[in-house]
């Protein structure tokens, strides 16, 4: 381990001395807190992509040669393969059954569109009971778990920042009635932000500007963190991978997993169908025989409105951020990155009001961006797997996140999202409620994952159900 003075030199001779700018004025426990952080920093890297991402930024922008829509399996309802599904979905369940699949959460983001006080897993959001968003997800997983005669592990990537309050959360909520030996929480790594001229910034006098790698983080996170050995040791082949802020989602889902499977992909993707040319998602692309995932920001304007023949979008395939991952694939991709170089997932800037203090120490919050933050983003790593598969799904059944705090994308539009689904699942099975134009209910309704946490383990639920329940205000199935 390198002793405190050549680590302070070595800032100093990268030229980020300041770091260490009020060092003196500091006592032991803050001097051994600034300087554990530092260690943390791999200043050539940061040299790196200050010089690649900020310094040359706009150099290269995005190249267009050989972009093209990826191809994907559509619903069946849209023309895709019926028997093709049906066999995904075989393969899936015998998947679950073989107890090959975990679920996988990434949980460490710092939401702060949503402006929550504490972890974002820990947001109320189910539409009578306001269960908290991780419990949603434990409830799906434990159904899942006895439908398929196995109980699933699942790993939960944290920050830094609520890594503590996350796992007093699920203990004082006793795991949710999971067992809590299958339930692994681990942190992601930080990088640190700089400001315009590639000076790392503190955010204190005895701290540097930390923050979260981007979900991109979690591939070299499960590696650093033993959960892939423990995936290997548990003959774990498969993560079900899904961001934490999104309720709706079919966290286990057996036909995109036999889809993964029967194709022997290393990377999987769910896509939707847009809903218009300007949305704000990233597009499944394929470029030189590689599928890639380009933001809305970056892909030119007249692409993302183009049209088929048929009036439809051509570039029409939006990422809802729900993958599965095979573990080599995982392990592969994150001793590239401890390697560095071309094989691994790059880097992204994104400008932002970063908290620091001023020469005299002073702290500052800025009024507009004052720095740089450095994230990786886990869909970069479909280009380097075989034979990724996309599928098609419909928001409906999988997609309503909750980003802000009101508006668009919010805890109210979230609430009706799965209201809508638990009235769809309602009326599929023969139950009269009605319903607005968009599906919305009329009454307020909640289905318990417990219950039912998709149509078939709701249908299978509500056949048994006897007597069934007075549709009302209020309808509570748990
Ligand atoms: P978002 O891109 O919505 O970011 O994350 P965020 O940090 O949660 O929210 P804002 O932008 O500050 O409002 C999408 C998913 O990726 C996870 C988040 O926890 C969420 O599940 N994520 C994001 C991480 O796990 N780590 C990161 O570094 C970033």
């Amino acid at each position: 381990m390198t002793n405190s003075t050549d680590l302070i030199a070595s800032f100093q001779r990268a030229g980020q001395g300041q770091v260490f700018a009020f060092y003196d004025q500091l006592g032991a426990d803050e001097r051994a807190r600034l300087l554990a952080e530092a260690a943390e920093i791999d200043l050539a890297e940061v040299e790196q992509l200050y010089r690649t991402l900020v310094a040359d930024k706009g150099a290269a922008g995005l190249d267009l040669a050989g972009l093209a829509p990826a191809p994907y399996e559509k619903r069946p309802e849209h023309g895709g393969d019926s028997a093709a599904w049906t066999r995904a979905k075989a393969a899936g369940e015998a998947a679950l059954r073989a107890g090959r699949v975990a679920a996988f959460t990434v949980a460490g983001g710092q939401g702060t569109r949503l402006g929550y006080d504490g972890p974002k897993g820990t947001f109320p959001i189910t539409p009578i009971h306001a269960k908290p968003l991780f419990q949603v997800f434990a409830e799906k997983i434990q159904a899942a778990g006895v439908r398929y005669g196995k109980p699933l592990h699942w790993f939960i990537m944290t920050s830094h920042a609520n890594h503590v309050a996350t796992e007093e959360f699920f203990a004082a909520h006793q795991f949710f009635g999971l067992e809590a030996a299958r339930v692994h929480f681990f942190r992601q790594g930080r990088m640190p932000a700089v400001d315009f001229a590639g000076r790392i910034l503190l955010e204190g006098k005895a701290a540097i500007a930390l923050s979260p790698d981007g979900h991109g983080g979690s591939l070299r996170a499960l590696e650093r963190s033993g959960a892939l050995d423990l995936m290997q040791r548990e003959g774990i082949d498969t993560l079900s991978y899904f961001q934490v802020d999104n309720p709706l989602v079919r966290c286990i889902d057996p036909a995109f997993i036999g889809w993964h499977v029967l194709r022997q992909s290393e990377m999987s993707s769910k896509l939707v169908l847009k809903a218009y040319a300007e949305e704000k998602v990233g597009h499944f692309c394929v470029q030189h025989g590689r599928t890639l995932v380009i933001e809305y920001s970056d892909l030119p304007m007249d692409l993302q409105r183009q049209q088929e023949p048929d009036g439809t979008l051509r570039y029409r395939g939006g990422s809802i951020a729900v993958h599965i991952l095979d573990r080599d694939f995982v392990r592969r991709m994150a001793r590239a990155a401890e390697a560095g170089g071309a094989a691994a997932l790059p880097f992204h800037r994104a400008d932002k009001k970063i908290p620091t203090v001023d020469a005299a120490g002073t702290e500052v919050k800025p009024a507009k961006a004052n720095g740089v933050k450095f994230e990786m983003f886990v869909f970069d790593a479909l280009p380097f797997a075989r034979n990724p598969v996309l599928i098609e799904t419909l928001r409906q059944d999988d997609f309503s996140p909750v980003k802000n705090g009101e508006g668009l994308d919010s805890p109210q539009t979230c609430r009706d999202d799965q209201r809508r689904q638990f009235a769809r699942w309602l009326r599929a099975n023969g139950a009269t409620v009605n319903v607005d134009a968009t599906g919305l209910p009329d009454i307020n309704v909640e289905v318990s994952p417990r219950f039912g946490y998709d149509e078939d383990s709701f249908a299978d639920a509500w056949k048994k159900l006897s007597p069934r329940p007075v549709i009302r205000d209020g309808l509570d199935l748990v």
